[in-house]
């Protein structure tokens, strides 16, 4: 590659330019253990049938490039949502794609630092990585009767109340 790369006498700032591209959005994965992908479309189908008529606020804890929450928003306009994105350009992606929806909050930081208290619903699709100590804030923070979801990715040594497979993925829930 490096051969190739001399011969063909690429400018040196496209590989500058790649390497900011990757930074801004894979930003804190190496601390987070948590790289970009995103919620496949018959899981949005899924939660959509789980969330109820009334109102209810709705926390996607890493919105990505925040499909997931454009598409519960418009489909749930009763419902609050909310997101928090660490890596700066999907923050900027998924901010733009939300502004035209009156119910949908995004935040650009780390969940570490949301209260989950106020939240009916948490979503969580990460990696192995983050989730006991995610599980732990939600059991500490979340209200009783509210669910914590996560996409793919379980908690070691704790059984969910409920699994299923979605699009070939995971969902597991949790009543707290
Ligand atoms: C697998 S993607 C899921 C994206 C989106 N929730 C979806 O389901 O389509 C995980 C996202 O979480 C973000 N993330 C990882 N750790 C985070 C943290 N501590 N706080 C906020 N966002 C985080 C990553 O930057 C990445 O965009």
């Amino acid at each position: 590659m490096v051969l190739v790369a001399l011969a063909l006498r690429i400018s040196p700032c496209w590989f500058l330019i790649g390497f900011l591209l990757l930074g801004i959005v894979y930003w804190n994965a190496f601390r987070t253990r948590v790289p970009l992908y995103l919620t496949g479309r018959e899981v949005v189908m899924e939660l959509l049938e789980r969330l109820p008529e009334g109102s209810f606020e709705f926390a996607d804890l890493g919105f990505g490039l925040g499909g997931l929450l454009a598409m519960l928003a418009k489909e749930k306009p009763q419902g609050k949502f909310f997101g928090v994105e660490v890596a700066p350009l999907p923050f900027l992606i998924g901010k733009a794609r939300c502004m035209s929806l009156p119910n949908c909050r995004m935040e650009w930081g780390s969940y570490e630092k949301i209260d989950l208290s106020g939240f009916d619903f948490v979503y969580a699709f990460l990696s192995p990585v983050p989730m006991p100590g995610l599980f732990e804030k939600a059991k500490r923070e979340m209200k009783p009767g509210s669910v914590f979801v996560s996409n793919s990715f379980g908690v070691p040594g704790t059984e969910a109340d409920e699994t299923v497979i979605v699009g070939g993925n995971a969902l597991y829930f949790w009543r707290m």
